[in-house]
């Protein structure tokens, strides 16, 4: 059995940097790699809609946003499945055994899980859909046998409660799921991107996101307003580099060559947070470089994306191509699941013989 991805976003907005640096700039890398038998990426509308329950035209609405978005990152549909989450009812199946071997206090714990229900505010009322998703996606990542999850740290919590999951259903039923490894990001600053408020995370409800779609206009007026250091006031003043978003951003986006491009007389980001920390060097400057920077990673996506909008009836029929593909596979494991766990009665001749053969 060869090695092979499943990834996904929830499709409530238009996917921003925060994703790209997090995961869809790695998952082009990886397809790319060549080094991946299958990969599958999901858009992962049903565990949308575990805390959208009522606003399911929200989710509706952003299944293409999302898939645009995928596509203009550089995941290619030839190479990639992209498919629909809620399209392959074998997901649903999977997630009811696995409720059996998963106790609440387990699901309180999960720290993800006690973060999103404080945002949320759902402590009173959590609807059980929601508190229970951490198991649907256990069902998500065995479904297709992965390998491999190339998600961020948040998720770390989901991919671990899967491989409990995997080992104790193993352990009872036999051999018969893939237990998942975790691929985090590289680059530190990647682990999570903040907000251009400095904010610990880019949110839709914050407003502090750069979206992939933004245009040219909208991303240079995010960096000219983003949180610096409130301590430097004056160009001449010593500047903090840390917790400073926008050396945040460079950390994560900018490369030697780009030094040479935009900012020759600097040798490269170490020389450049140096002069910010002595004084003398103004906001102004590294937030001009920075949106240079960004431009040359946003440029080509956007200009991918323009070419897709012309075409979204042919972006639903991949994703429906995409999904008859995952449903096949997730159909083949479904069938071992079941075999594994003696639930397979209608294709168990010998169960069916020896039973004739007691009651003769
Ligand atoms: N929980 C992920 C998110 O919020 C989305 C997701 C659902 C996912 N199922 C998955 C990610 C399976 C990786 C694997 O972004």
């Amino acid at each position: 059995m060869g090695k092979i991805i499943l990834t996904g976003d929830r499709p409530t907005g238009r996917l921003h940097l925060g994703h790209y640096v997090g995961s869809l700039k790695r998952r082009v890398e990886l397809q790319n790699s060549g080094e991946f038998d299958r990969i599958y990426i999901m858009i992962a509308d049903a565990q949308a809609l575990t805390d959208n329950a009522d606003n399911p035209e929200k989710v509706r609405r952003n299944i293409i946003e999302v898939a645009l978005d995928y596509l203009s990152c550089g995941i290619d549909p030839t190479r990639s499945t992209i498919f629909i989450q809620s399209q392959i009812p074998e997901l649903c199946e999977l997630s009811f055994y696995y409720m059996n071997l998963v106790t609440v206090s387990r699901l309180q714990r999960n720290p993800t899980v006690k973060t999103e229900i404080k945002m949320r505010n759902f402590e009173a009322n959590i609807p059980v859909g929601f508190f229970t998703y951490p198991i649907s996606q256990a069902a998500d990542i065995t479904a297709f046998r992965a390998t491999t999850v190339p998600v961020g740290e948040d998720q770390e919590p989901m991919i671990e409660q899967t491989r409990e999951i995997v080992r104790r259903f193993n352990s009872i039923y036999g051999p018969a799921l893939v237990e998942p490894e975790i691929l985090l990001p590289e680059n530190a600053a990647c682990l999570r991107l903040p907000g251009t408020d400095g904010k610990a995370k880019m949110s839709k409800s914050l407003g502090n996101c750069i979206y992939l779609s933004d245009s040219a206009e909208e991303v240079a007026k995010r960096v000219k307003t983003m949180f610096t250091d409130p301590g430097h006031l004056r160009v001449e003043d010593p500047g903090k580099v840390e917790g400073n978003t926008v050396f945040t951003y460079l950390d994560a986006f900018c490369r030697p060559e780009h030094f040479a491009a935009y900012l020759p007389e600097y040798a490269g980001l170490d020389e450049l947070k140096a002069h910010y920390r002595r004084g003398g060097l103004g906001d102004v400057k590294v937030k001009r470089l920075l949106n240079a920077v960004l431009e040359e990673t946003l440029e080509p996506i956007r200009a991918r994306r323009k070419e897709y909008e012309q075409d979204i009836p042919e972006v639903y029929r991949m994703l429906k191509r995409g999904s008859e593909a995952a449903r096949e596979a997730a159909a083949a494991t479904l069938a071992d699941v079941r075999r594994a766990m003696r639930i397979d009665y209608f294709d168990d001749e010998a169960l069916i013989a020896q039973q004739a053969q007691e009651y003769r």
